[in-house]
């Protein structure tokens, strides 16, 4: 297996962001970093709201939504008729669920890669309407058509009222075959939602593709746009049936104004989203991907040698373009959430590095993000001090 070369840094990206210069930030994918333009813009926006609230709310507000959704959806390949902004992947996974009239003998469907938050959601709304929630085991090193074999036979028609998959999962930086997945399905007649929170900006999208019945992602991860903005996109035998979290004033406009309509509330980071499409268009997005993906790698065999990890027992993504990968910690270290949250806060306090630990199948894992503002002797200095700190249990 050949070692991953670092790539070569992107001059200047560093400076389009504000991190703190004392931190190594190596978690972009947990909540992303908002360039300095980015959060410049939306500056403007709020100044502008601020100068004249009523004006801003009442005069054109919606308009402007419109032309963000617009293009905020072409940029992913998706049908702007049938996508509408949110406030992030949970709500918007949080509008399905609810939308669905779920009822006792119903189950909804999920692997066990699936985002936690997701998963309580998924919980919540089966105790409160009597369905089942159905956790389907995928090994991690399943290969796709092993992963599209294990959904088609956990598949139960006329009872699997929905399938929920990650585009790319969270603990475990997995690609999944969403499109053969959803076209399994389909098969079957289960309508599928593609948790794609990590998707926008960081691989090349065609939404459209996918097939999805309903695709939500974040463009405040990866698409470099200000927390809060996030895009579910809903295919069109659904859109009359997605009912809004929040029912306020465009309830009666039906699909997509009813759900972006959630009253008063802060809009400028909607607004401000296609500057974020800018920067990363203005760096290069292919180059930014390369960048990344190139950058994870690196980062994982280097930390993983650190770790005495067998390259072999690297996982691979998948794909070219993730710009995230997990290396398993030693065991007995971080093998449930909990144990998880304090070791990386002690990486934290410890090593001034940011990164994310995850708990997943009861194994430690640690997950490093490349990101244009990240350089290899940031993990390279993480490699020679994380095993010491792992040794003082
Ligand atoms: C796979 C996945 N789904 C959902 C979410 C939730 O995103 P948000 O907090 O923006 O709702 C995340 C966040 O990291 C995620 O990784």
């Amino acid at each position: 297996m050949s070692v991953p070369q670092p790539p070569e840094p992107i001059p200047g990206a560093r400076l389009l962001f504000s991190l703190d210069p004392a931190v190594n930030h190596l978690n972009h994918g947990s909540f992303g970093a908002v360039p300095i333009g980015v959060q410049r813009a939306q500056q403007r926006l709020r100044d502008e709201m601020e100068a004249n609230p009523l004006r801003f709310f009442t005069q054109g507000l919606t308009d402007r939504i419109a032309h963000t959704r617009r293009h905020l959806a072409t940029f992913l390949g998706a049908d702007p008729d049938g996508t509408a902004l949110v406030g992030n992947t949970t709500t918007g996974v949080a509008v399905v669920l609810q939308s669905l009239g779920l009822r006792p003998g119903d189950e909804v469907l999920s692997t066990d890669h699936g985002y936690g938050a997701v998963s309580l959601a998924i919980g919540r709304e089966c105790r409160r309407t009597g369905a089942e929630s159905r956790v389907l085991p995928v090994p991690l090193a399943a290969t796709d058509e092993e992963v599209i074999q294990t959904v088609r036979a956990a598949l139960r028609p006329g009872r699997t009222r929905l399938l929920v998959v990650d585009q790319l999962t969270s603990a475990t930086a997995r690609l999944f075959p969403v499109a053969a997945i959803v076209g399994v399905a389909h098969e079957q007649g289960v309508p599928v939602l593609v948790d794609a929170a990590h998707v926008p900006g960081m691989l090349p999208t065609s939404v459209a593709s996918v097939g999805a019945d309903f695709w939500v992602g974040n463009l405040h991860k990866w698409a470099y746009a200000p927390r809060g903005t996030a895009v579910l996109v809903v295919a069109p035998q659904w859109r009359e049936r997605i009912e809004p979290l929040v029912v306020s004033w465009e309830q009666e406009t039906g699909f997509p104004a009813r759900l972006e309509w959630q009253a008063t509330l802060d809009y400028t980071s909607w607004l401000a989203a296609p500057a974020g499409l800018f920067t990363l268009r203005s760096l290069g997005v292919d180059r930014v991907r390369a960048h990344n993906a190139a950058l994870a790698a690196y980062a994982q065999r280097v930390v993983g040698d650190a770790l005495a990890v067998a390259p072999a027992h690297l996982p691979d993504p998948g794909g070219p373009e993730v710009a995230m990968r997990i290396i398993p910690l030693p065991r007995g270290l971080a093998t449930t959430v909990e144990q998880g949250r304090a070791l990386q806060r002690r990486i934290a306090e410890r090593l001034a590095a940011e990164v994310a630990v995850m708990s997943w199948n009861g194994q430690g894992w640690l997950r490093l993000c490349g990101q244009v503002y990240n350089a290899p002797e940031e993990y390279e200095r993480l490699a020679v001090r994380l095993p010491p700190l792992l040794a003082q249990r």
